[in-house]
């Protein structure tokens, strides 16, 4: 496959960043197509740890082309500080049509969770919703815009007035167009020669038959149709949402990989039923460094969940399984998968739309015996203990989808290949 997507298939955070870094080694086009600085990727190879939000995990390689598609929001504050500690020469193309975050809609993201106390929804408050309200109710601001000092000025004084109402009224600072208009220019001037129609140049370099990797953030659970609404991200990180964040053709997508770690996180709330607590999830959680890469919130920890995952299997239709953290779960004695929900005494096989009902869903689990072995350095899937190697088989045939790779550790080589996928 020449062109695939890399999908989370939780609640993100599934090493998504590990698995597109893997594979972009042999990629010369790497795609973030949604989302924005919410994304927490991260990258671990040669020593060194990175944490990428805005930028693709293919930044660090001179001869890829990084592509931030028109599905995006991004932050230009956030974008500059990012690409100015990338080291080495890259290459990297911000489409016209991505619209921009700016401060009054990450202050709005914040007033928006206080209004909501208890029902908030534990957003990153990077801005992401309220960006994504703009686009959709037709008030944002685009890059080709942005760039434009004169279309930037009169879109701040059109809309500026109405976001400062909203502030006002929820006892908060307003903001001045001024100044924003000022620090963000200096932001503009910065972003201008990155900015083009990266739908053109897709196209033609799929025409050249490169090889194009698709990054997705956030998972299928946080897909603001597919997810557990409305405890969820704003836009879509499913397979179906390149085509159309990208523009182009939805058949020019050749497959997907399900990012899946070999148990289940989740930051921020709502609903989550193979959540578990106490000595495990706390053991769990340290070993694994569950930390949020954007947020360092600890993540909730659960078992790992084949509902959620056959669910991410109808939506994104996974060619492949990446299993990651399987290393984690060394020495836990005995694992437990979901394999069904009961729900008011019925077995189901489907993910409920509303969240009052899953949240009755009651986990049908199976066990399996764990393994104490230190796997991070295994290098083969004949390698890992027997145990380990009946998890990954039995969690295949529950999802039936086939495992193309697994992880044992953040660094690049701590990568398994089992099948050829790129
Ligand atoms: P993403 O948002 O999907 O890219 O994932 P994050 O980077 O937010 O979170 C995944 C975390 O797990 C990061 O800290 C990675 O370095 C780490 N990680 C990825 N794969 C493995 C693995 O196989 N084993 C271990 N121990 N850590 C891993
Ligand atoms: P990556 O790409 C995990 C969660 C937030 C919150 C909800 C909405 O690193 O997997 P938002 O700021 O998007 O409006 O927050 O979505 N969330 C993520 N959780 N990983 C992410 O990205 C996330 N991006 C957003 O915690 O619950
Ligand atoms: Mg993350």
């Amino acid at each position: 496959m020449k062109r695939i997507v890399i999908v989370g298939s939780q609640w993100g955070d599934e090493g998504k960043g590990k698995i597109t870094d893997y594979l972009a080694q042999r990629a010369e086009v790497v795609v973030r197509y949604q989302g924005g600085n919410n994304a927490g990727h991260t990258v671990v190879f040669d020593g060194n740890k990175y944490s990428l939000h805005l930028l693709p995990s293919g930044i660090f390689n001179p001869k890829i082309k990084n592509v931030m598609a028109n599905g995006m929001v991004i932050d230009p504050k956030g974008f500059v500080d990012e690409i100015s500690k990338i080291e080495t020469p890259y290459q990297i193309y911000i489409s016209n049509r991505a619209h921009v975050v700016l401060p009054f809609h990450k202050k709005i993201d914040e007033v928006n969770e206080l209004m909501k106390a208890d029902q908030k929804i534990g957003t990153t408050h990077k801005g992401i919703g309220p960006t994504y309200t703009d686009k959709f109710a037709r008030t944002g601001l685009r890059m080709a815009a942005f760039i434009n000092p004169q279309l930037f000025k009169s879109y701040l004084e059109n809309e500026l007035p109405y976001k400062n109402k909203i502030l006002s009224d929820a006892g908060f600072d307003t903001f001045d167009i001024d100044e924003v208009f000022e620090t963000y220019q200096t932001y503009a001037k910065q972003i201008e020669k990155h900015v083009c129609d990266t739908s053109l140049l897709l196209n033609q370099w799929i025409e050249e038959d490169k090889k194009i990797l698709f990054e997705g953030a956030q998972g299928i659970m946080l897909c603001v149709d597919h997810g557990t609404y409305p405890f969820v991200t704003s836009s879509s990180p499913t397979a179906a949402s390149v085509p159309l964040n990208t523009g182009i053709a939805p058949w020019l997508l050749e497959g997907s990989v399900g990012v899946t770690k070999a148990y289940t996180t989740r930051v921020g709330e709502g609903v989550f039923p193979s959540e578990i607590s106490g000595d495990l999830a706390h053991e769990i959680r340290e070993r694994g460094h569950e930390y949020g890469t954007t947020t360092k919130r600890p993540r909730r920890i659960g078992w790992l969940d084949t509902v959620v995952l056959r669910h991410a299997k109808r939506v994104s239709g996974l060619s492949f399984l990446a299993v990651t953290l399987l290393d984690v779960l060394s020495g836990v004695k005995t694992l437990k998968i979901v394999t069904h929900y009961k729900l008011d005494g019925i077995i189901i096989d489907y993910v409920p739309a509303d969240v009052h009902t899953y949240e009755k869903c009651i986990p049908v689990y199976e066990t399996l015996p764990g393994w104490d072995e230190d796997i991070t350095g295994v290098t083969s899937f004949d390698q890992l203990p027997e145990q380990a190697k009946n998890y990954l088989n039995r969690l295949s045939e529950l999802v039936n989808v086939k495992i193309g790779m697994f992880s044992v550790g953040p660094d690049r080589v701590q990568t398994v290949e089992i099948e050829e996928i790129f």
